[in-house]
């Protein structure tokens, strides 16, 4: 797996047709927490939109000169800071619209003028179908983007796991977005969350639904009992400022 500090490459599917979007990876760090930024570009328009920009605006800046893209808006998957510190400068410098959903927006109150609020109508930019697909659970208003047979899941699914909740509801919504992700999405699809863990991201649905334990429940009390259990803390981040 390479990245933008070690040969950038387009980490999607190289089966795919060439007019399939292409993936870029961009690890990006602060402190102890790291995170995976991505670029999906159409390489018929050079249109290209960043999922959730945090931290390091220049390495994902040289990301954009190196792969010749061109910035045509921000996917957020949901507002804790380590997905959204970088979406107000960089839709500022670049102009472009920061798309986010509805319930997310009102729930965090983010605020700027390059907002566009969405529902689960899809969109084009250039010639990809960017599909925005509720997953409520980690926050209100999380969601995932499927972009040809891209999902990107910010901390709603990752390759190990799932992100965290922090009480009763939480966790039954999120049980509720993950069982319909399993049943919305193709099976083939490449996964790529926020954050890695073991394996690597771009791993096909189908796999992840064998070996994740929290795609394995049947029911939302089980689910949310294993998924509350004691000593799955951590911050409650949400500082977008
Ligand atoms: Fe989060």
């Amino acid at each position: 797996m390479n990245d933008a500090r070690d040969g950038l490459r387009d980490v999607g599917d190289s089966s795919a047709s060439s007019l399939a979007p292409s993936v870029f990876l961009v690890k990006v760090e602060r402190g102890v927490m790291k995170n995976n930024n991505y670029v999906v570009r159409d390489p018929s328009t050079a249109q290209a939109v960043l999922v959730d920009p945090a931290w390091e605006i220049e390495t994902l800046q040289e990301t954009l000169e190196r792969t010749q893209s061109h910035l045509s808006g921000i996917l957020v998957t949901h507002t804790h800071s380590d997905h959204i510190d970088l979406a107000r400068p960089l839709a500022e410098f670049y102009n472009c619209p920061i798309w986010m959903s509805r319930e997310e927006a009102a729930f965090s109150g983010f605020q700027s003028r390059h907002l566009i609020a969405i529902d689960e109508r899809p969109w084009r930019v250039g010639a990809m179908r960017i599909e925005p697909i509720l997953t409520p659970g980690h926050t209100p208003g999380c969601v995932c983007f499927l972009i040809g047979d891209n999902l990107f899941t910010g901390d709603v699914l990752f390759a190990e796991g799932c992100g965290i909740c922090f009480e009763l509801d939480e966790a039954h919504a999120m049980y509720d977005s993950l069982q319909m992700l399993k049943t919305r999405v193709p099976a083939d699809t490449h996964v790529f969350p926020g954050h890695t863990y073991i394996r690597p991201p771009g791993q096909k649905l189908g796999d992840i639904m064998r070996y994740n334990i929290y795609l394995q429940f049947t029911d939302r009390d089980s689910f949310a009992a294993y998924r509350l259990r004691k000593g799955q803390g951590g911050p409650k981040v949400l500082d977008f400022r």
